[in-house]
């Protein structure tokens, strides 16, 4: 990844706009519209395959070139999408093969979009044709600032079952394993009477009587994630050859399960993310800042894309709840914070036709007497107040451990507890920290942790021996590290490391696990602490055998009652805390604070009333607060430092008052 802190002068300002959808007369009011609404950059294109090569190898870029002229006249941007998220109905007649397949044999087919299959040799050969013909044709144009490539890859589908993808398979696991014995061990096939003669025998996971072989799982998930990155990476090679300084993107979906977005983050210029919370729930904007902090860190800290939002509702949940009056601006500005330099919106104008026309959109069916238009003309409109902001970054002093590979095998069949999640652990722990204004990254197990000063590590279920040496010499350099079960259970090949839990990091922690015990869904246990407070807890119990740890809590009744359940380790100059069962959310409050005691971490925003999330971006020389009313009662929030607020350019000293979901940007004295 480049470092992309120059791409672009402005905050980024518009979202997916669909012109072949309208008659070319309302292209006109179009433009105008969205200069008053302060817009600069539309993504073009995304779904228009079928409109520019409508039969096999006839191009019509003619109404493209219209309005990309149209919109370089106006000077808007156009971010240009690779339309390869939704190959035409002739394709799929033609090349049958190319259809998904799912592990039970149905077939997935045209009609709606996303139903190739990455490993179909005539969907590459004619996504190279697309895109070469595509770039060779606007790689002069005015209007280009960027490319969009696909759509949020592995959407609706992530794995493809079909035997071109289990040949492609085969082809993957020979370059990883070069002969059929490491093959055998690696995947212990000894189990279950699978071991393989021939590579032609090896199947993707399809349905099958009872549990698939973990490793086996494990290798096709990877193998699955390759191959969407592999499909990004052909088009980025063509992009990068004929318009070598046009910054290249493709938008993800937060925590989504199928692609490893490390991987996938190295090779892109600029990060960008699809962002569509439930504001029914009561936590959606924890989850948000959640989402954000891992999109951030995805791109190592630097400037990322929200590439997507509703202005309003979406249309495919079950209800699909309203943003009230400030949410939108609300979530944007938490954007912001959290390190973006655009807010994007699916979609421009709302569609007449078709599945998504029930969806929000900038400009409604309603048209400009709304208030959804009212709220994304004045967004758009008072944005460039923190232009001066682009270059600043978000710092932060703890990581949460996230490792895609660890998440997929944590998820796979047949353990002790089988209805744990990853994502929800980390959302419970994540708030912890959001609660208290504390900023967080993410970061990989072979990530740098030499920036940080904690490092928690959720349900790091596969943890290799080098990254566990990494860990201890962590702490023993003077960090500190807060480790949940089921972290440290096996290796890269979802092989248990013998010998007691957590494997490698039994030192570290200075105790070993030698047994667990599920815990009942109607019972659970409870947890003591030694200064007499109760947690409940839930899932399960780790069996910890201390050998230079102290309990600071035990479990209090049944077959384990008195057995550590949260353990403290000082080993070197730093400290490791365990943490053997799942905790109510006052635990792990309680939990954290010590953690964060320990790692000496002050609160960096301090007294801001409940509900007002406070971030801070900095520069070397400058920091901005941002204060977010996340709620729909005006608050009046008590400041410790003055500065000019930059959206109502106001001097503000000692107190701010913001309204329902309000929102405020000081320029720190
Ligand atoms: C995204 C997708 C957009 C649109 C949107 C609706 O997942 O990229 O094309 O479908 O959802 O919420």
């Amino acid at each position: 990844m480049e470092n992309n802190q120059s791409l672009f002068p402005q905050f980024l300002y518009g979202g997916d706009y669909n012109p072949e959808q309208w008659p070319e007369e309302i292209w006109e009011e179009d433009i105008r519209l969205m200069q008053e609404a302060g817009v600069n950059m539309v993504s073009v294109g995304v779904f228009s395959w079928s409109k520019l090569e409508p039969a096999p190898g006839e191009y019509d870029f003619g109404w493209m070139d219209r309005i990309m002229d149209m919109l370089a006249g106006a000077g808007i941007r156009v971010n240009l999408a690779t339309p390869t998220a939704s190959p035409p109905p002739w394709m799929t007649r033609r090349y049958p093969d190319m259809l998904l397949q799912k592990g039970d044999g149905t077939h997935l087919w045209h009609g709606s979009r996303r139903h190739y299959c990455p490993h179909s040799p005539d969907y590459q050969h004619h996504v190279s044709n697309l895109v070469t013909t595509l770039a060779s044709h606007y790689k002069e144009h005015p209007a280009l600032a960027m490319w969009h490539i696909d759509n949020e890859y592995g959407c609706h589908q992530e794995q493809c079952f079909c035997d071109t993808s289990a040949a492609t398979f085969r082809v993957w696991l020979k370059a990883k394993y070069k002969d059929l014995d490491t093959l055998n061990r690696t995947w212990g096939t000894t189990f279950w009477s699978q071991g393989y003669s021939d590579w032609e025998e090896i199947i993707p996971p399809r349905s099958t009587p009872a549990f698939h072989n973990p490793s086996h799982l494990l290798d096709w998930d990877r193998f699955s994630s390759d191959s969407w990155i592999e499909r990004f990476d052909d088009q980025m090679k063509i992009l990068k050859e004929i318009t070598p300084h046009i910054p290249v993107t493709t938008n993800y979906m937060g925590f989504h399960k199928g692609i490893d977005y490390w991987k996938f983050a190295a090779r892109e210029d600029i990060v960008s993310n699809d962002l569509y919370p439930d504001t029914f729930q009561e936590d959606w904007i924890v989850e948000a800042a959640m989402v954000h902090d891992l999109i951030r860190s995805l791109g190592h800290g630097n400037p990322w894309i929200l590439m997507e939002q509703s202005a309003a509702h979406v249309n495919w949940r079950r209800r699909n709840a309203p943003k009230k009056p400030g949410v939108m601006r609300l979530g944007s500005y938490q954007a912001i914070a959290r390190g973006a330099v655009g807010i994007m919106f699916f979609q421009w104008r709302a569609s007449l036709f078709g599945s998504e026309k029930f969806h929000g959109a900038m400009l409604p069916h309603a048209g400009t007497d709304t208030r959804t238009w009212q709220e994304v003309k004045s967004l758009g409109n008072e944005l460039p107040a923190l232009n001066q902001l682009l270059l600043s970054r978000v710092i932060a002093d703890t990581a949460i451990m996230m490792d895609w590979e660890s998440w997929w095998a944590l998820e796979n069949n047949s353990k002790h507890v089988n209805d744990i999640q990853l994502i929800p652990q980390i959302k419970n722990l994540y708030k912890a920290f959001y609660d208290r204004n504390i900023q967080v990254d993410f970061v990989h197990p072979d990530g740098n942790l030499e920036k940080y000063r904690l490092v928690v590590l959720p349900y790091q279920y596969i943890l290799s021996k080098e990254a566990a040496k990494r860990l201890d010499d962590f702490v023993k350099g003077g960090g500190t590290i807060l480790v949940t079960t089921f972290s440290g259970l096996a290796d890269e090949n979802d092989h248990i490391i013998p010998g007691g839990y957590p494997g490698y990091l039994k030192d570290v922690l200075g105790l070993k696990v030698t047994d667990f015990t599920a815990l009942s869904e109607s019972r659970g246990n409870v947890v003591m602490t030694s200064e007499g407070q109760v947690f409940n807890c839930t899932y399960m119990a780790d069996i910890v055998e201390l050998t230079s740890a102290e309990s600071l809590a035990a479990y209090n009744k049944d077959f384990i009652i008195d057995t550590p359940a949260i353990t403290v380790n000082h080993y070197g100059s730093g400290t490791s805390f365990y943490l053997g069962t799942e905790l109510d959310p006052s635990g792990l409050d309680w939990l954290i604070e010590r953690a964060l005691k320990t790692a000496d971490l002050a609160l960096p925003i301090k007294g801001l009333p409940s509900g007002v999330e406070g971030v801070i971006r900095q520069t070397v020389h400058k920091k901005w607060l941002f204060l977010l009313n996340t709620g729909e009662e005006p608050v009046s929030v008590p400041l410790q430092i003055s500065g000019v607020e930059l959206l109502s350019k106001t001097r503000i000293q000692d107190q701010i008052r913001l309204s329902p979901y309000g929102v405020a940007v000081i320029e720190m004295n």
